[in-house]
Parts: structure tokens; C-alpha cells; sequence
């Protein structure tokens, strides 16, 4: 087994991880190392990672498997990997917005791999927002109105037949399928348990989350706005600069990222893949 070198950030999620070749095929324990080191961090930055897309697919099966990108065109060939492309001509990104990754399917992926193939030279950094630490700090009376609730999540608004990617589809530079199918809709509990850990996690996200069952639509706008603010502050967050060729890699049901468009006139390329999920159960 390999060792890896594990330093912790110091902020409020985030390590980076040395001392592991993905260019070869982990052992079980190596693989499963990352994995925990994924869930404890929440966010792994593996710099220096001179990775293929072969390995870049491997390495996401042995996180716990390949599962798909709706309504992302993939690359040619490889229906589990994603191409996040800036050209340096285009204004708009992708993922500019605070959200957790396919949070509107019944079982959103466990983990997300971002690996930077051309980064802008300043710029282009992503945030991520530590949802464990956002639940802990919310007062007693919030956490008695929210445990239990579900809401519902749907893809619609950024994927819907007329969403937004529908309207600025000729500024993207990747491939987006906008589609009726997006307007479907999944609820999930509001204070998930996380599966891995068990400790309770808040699970809405502004792109994803529509509404809270049960609620009429003034009291449950005037709840998410509230949770969707406090989900995202400064004291939750890292925002990490990309280096080339890094990966990272993050516990989707733990954290929600930001993607920070600030590079105009550059070009950025990333490879994304998910990490097969579970469902997510209230506390
Ligand atoms: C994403 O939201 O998956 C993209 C994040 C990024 O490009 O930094």
C-alpha cells in the first residue's frame, strides 16, 4: 500500500494529497485511502498528476465506479467523462453558480474528479462550501423547522428546454443537451445523514433546489433563500487555485462549489467525472 501525505489546509474543508502515482492502477487499500480521504477533507487537491483519460476513468472506479452526466454532452467514446471548456473567445463558464453536482437525480454521485488540463495564467480558481460546518452552525430553532423536511430538486432552470443554457447555448464552448426530461423532479431530505460518516449535512443548493415539500411557495422561498445564503458564507469556504495537471477530487454530498468565471480572454480545460452515488437519507 502506498502512503499518502496528507495536509490539511487549514481552512475550513480541503488537503492536499502527495505521495500517489495515478498513472497506476491502485491497490485496494491505496484506493480506498483516497476514498477516506476524500470523505474526512472534503476536497483533495492531488498536484503534479500527469494523468491520461484512462486513468482518469480508472481512478474513478476505484472512488466507487463511473456514473453519467445528464445533459453534458460527453466526450467521444468515453459516455462517463465530461469536457469543461472556457474557450478563450466565450464569456460564459460552466458551473458558475453555487450548487452540489446532479443534486436533482435520486442519487446524486458520491464524488466528483476534476483534473485541470489547461488553466488560465490567473484565474479561473473554484470554491467549495463545507455543508456539515453550515448545518452545525445554524441556531437551534432552524434546526428544529428544517430536520425532517424534504425538498424538491429539478435540473430545469439551468437544463430545462428553456433554461439557461438554453438561452446562452451559442456562447458556451461545451456541448449542452437542454431537454423537457430536466424539468423532472426528485426531493431529497433537507439535513441529510451523510452515508458515509453519518453526521448531518444541509443538502439544498440554489441551481438544483426549487422548492420545500409541503410548503406554500412564500414560506418555502423565504427558508431557501435563508439556508441558500448561510449554506455558502467565508467561514465555510476554500477556494483553491489551479495548478496543471491537478486533480481533485470532492465529497459531492458534503459540500456545494463555485466555479469563478474571472479569466476572460483565456482559455480553461478540465476533464470531470462522477462518482456513482446512494440515496440520501434524513437524519
Ligand atoms: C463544475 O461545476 O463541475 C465545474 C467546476 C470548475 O470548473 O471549477
Amino acid at each position: 500500500m502506498t502512503t499518502l501525505r496528507i495536509e490539511p489546509t487549514g481552512g475550513p474543508l480541503g488537503a492536499f494529497v502527495t505521495g500517489i502515482d495515478l498513472t497506476r492502477p491502485l491497490d485496494a487499500a491505496t484506493a480506498s485511502a483516497l476514498r477516506d480521504a476524500a470523505v474526512t477533507h472534503k476536497v483533495v487537491f492531488l498536484p503534479g498528476q500527469d494523468i491520461s483519460l484512462d486513468d482518469l476513468e480508472r481512478t474513478t472506479d476505484d472512488l466507487g465506479g463511473r456514473t453519467d452526466t445528464p445533459f453534458v454532452t460527453p466526450l467521444p467514446g468515453r459516455p462517463m467523462v465530461v469536457r469543461v471548456l472556457k474557450e478563450a473567445d466565450a464569456k460564459i463558464g460552466f458551473g458558475e453558480a453555487w450548487h452540489t453536482d446532479l443534486s436533482y437525480l435520486p442519487e446524486p454521485p458520491a464524488f466528483t474528479c476534476l483534473w485541470s488540463s489547461e488553466i488560465p495564467p490567473k484565474g479561473g480558481d473554484t470554491m467549495w462550501s463545507n455543508q456539515a460546518a453550515a448545518y452545525a452552525a445554524l441556531n437551534d430553532e432552524t434546526k428544529a423547522e428544517i430536520d425532517g423536511l424534504y425538498a424538491i430538486h429539478s435540473a430545469g432552470r439551468p437544463y430545462g428546454a428553456n433554461g439557461y443554457y438554453a438561452q446562452v447555448k451559442d456562447q458556451l464552448s461545451m456541448g449542452i443537451e437542454p431537454s423537457a426530461e430536466a424539468d423532472k423532479e426528485f426531493r431529497h431530505p433537507v439535513v441529510a445523514k451523510h452515508p458515509d460518516t453519518g453526521e448531518p449535512v444541509l443538502f439544498v443548493n440554489q441551481t438544483y433546489t426549487i422548492r420545500i415539500d409541503g410548503y406554500e411557495k412564500e414560506r418555502s422561498d423565504r427558508l431557501l433563500k435563508r439556508l441558500f445564503l448561510h449554506a455558502v458564507q467565508e467561514q465555510f469556504r476554500y477556494r483553491v487555485q489551479w495548478q496543471p495537471h491537478m486533480l481533485t477530487i470532492w465529497d459531492n454530498r458534503a459540500t456545494q462549489h463555485f466555479a469563478i468565471n474571472d479569466y476572460q480572454g483565456h482559455r480553461r480545460e478540465m476533464f470531470r467525472t462522477s462518482v456513482k452515488g446512494a440515496p440520501l437519507l434524513a437524519v
